[in-house]
């Protein structure tokens, strides 16, 4: 008989970070996985993928988190969970500027009923997906736990913000309870297999994506956002983050939490490179690494941009003992070959 695994539910389980965090938890032994998603910006075939590069089967249960009713099914059908990994959520700050009310909705009331059947059905650890959005526009750098967080920028940032609120005042009033939010900061790149990736459902707004399918010619040309900001190059400043680091930042937060039952309590934590990185030099990486020249011009500053922010990620170092190991040139090739295993593909 092999040892009993720890089972982990991880809401947004197809999506692009969801994903990666999936093939990492099943690389080590003592897990295994029940994801749950309603594919609002997935697809459920990523769950083939991730069986072809891991060998591993995933559990997975088609459900939108602001069903209560049939979450609350889910977690008495799976019993003995033992921690949740919360991704599902909307992500794009146009859309939440064009629709605040989706995205209180799905991101808060789906945060709300998965409190709600944690504290019934006594499961008591907790990795939210933070964003280091909730720091706002912030010009102290490099950014710590401990920056003050300005007012959020979108309903987006917003939503992360009142999520954490909501994680920390649900942890204080449930004793045993032991929580980590992980502010992200730009998670980029793919799986190096380039067997998944990130999909956007829409026309991408995030750079990589747009860098990767303009070089595909899928795009007409990346319209670069501002070029006298106050930088070396005039350009904005970003902690582009390699999405496999993250998703490995998750398990070593799951396993700290699950070992120390005795401290229990609420925490969080930058997940950065450290490193900040102008629009211009993430392109010349792109065409350095990969020899091919996306078409690109300079626009208008984009409204909302911060001018640069990048993370001071120590805490994470010293508490998890986390470190990126993939490179900006990891990060682009990564992209680059998801993005051409789509063309294959399609
Ligand atoms: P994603 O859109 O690829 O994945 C989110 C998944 O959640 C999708 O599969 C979607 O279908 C699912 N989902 C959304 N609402 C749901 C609901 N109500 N019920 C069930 N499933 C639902 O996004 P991602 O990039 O993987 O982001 C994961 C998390 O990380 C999100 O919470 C996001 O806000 C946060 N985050 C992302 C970034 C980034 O740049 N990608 C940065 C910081 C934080
Ligand atoms: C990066 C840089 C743009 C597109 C967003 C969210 C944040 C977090 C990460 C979730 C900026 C420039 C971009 C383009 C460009 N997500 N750019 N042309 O805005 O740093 O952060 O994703 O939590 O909350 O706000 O990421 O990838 O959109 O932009 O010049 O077509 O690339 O101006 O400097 P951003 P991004």
């Amino acid at each position: 008989m092999g040892t009993k695994k720890n089972k982990i539910l991880l809401t947004g389980g197809a999506g692009y970070i969801g994903s990666h965090t999936i093939i990492e938890l099943l690389g080590d032994d003592s897990f295994e996985v029940v994801s749950i998603d309603n594919y609002s910006n997935s697809d459920a075939a990523t769950y083939d993928r991730i069986k072809k590069i891991t060998g591993r089967e995933v559990k997975f249960h088609e459900c939108d988190l602001c069903d209560e009713q049939k979450l609350r099914r889910i977690f008495s059908e799976e019993k003995n969970i033992a921690g949740v990994i919360h991704f599902a959520a909307l992500k794009s700050v146009p859309e939440s500027v064009e629709k605040p009310e989706l995205y209180y909705h799905n991101n808060i009331d789906s945060l709300e009923n998965l409190l709600r059947c944690c504290a019934d059905f006594g499961v008591h650890h907790f990795i939210f997906s933070s964003s280091c959005s909730v720091y706002g526009n912030i010009d102290q750098l490099p950014v710590n736990e401990n920056s003050p967080l300005a007012k959020p920028e979108s309903p987006y940032a917003d939503t992360k913000l009142k999520g954490e609120n909501m994680l920390r005042e649900f942890t204080e009033k449930h004793p045993g309870f032991h929580a980590i939010a992980l502010r992200y900061f730009n998670p980029v790149g793919a799986h190096l297999s380039g067997l998944i990736g990130e999909l956007p459902r829409n026309r991408p707004n995030n750079l990589f994506p747009v860098i990767t399918q303009t070089a595909a010619g899928k795009m007409k040309e990346i319209v670069v956002f501002g070029k006298d900001y106050p930088t070396r190059d005039g350009t904005c400043i970003r902690d582009y983050i390699h999405v496999s680091d993250i998703a490995r930042a998750h398990v070593l937060a799951l396993k700290k939490i699950m070992s120390e039952n005795d401290k229990p309590g609420y925490d969080v934590m930058n997940l950065g490179s450290g490193e900040g990185v102008t629009v211009y030099e993430a392109l010349q990486t792109f065409e350095k690494e990969t020899g091919v020249r996306p078409n690109y011009r300079f626009g208008e500053r984009r409204a909302g941009d911060v001018v640069a922010i990048y993370s001071d990620s120590s805490k994470a170092l010293k508490e998890l003992g986390w470190k990126p190991v993939h490179s900006l040139a990891d990060m682009v090739n990564s992209a680059w070959k998801w993005q051409l295993h789509l063309e294959e593909k399609n």
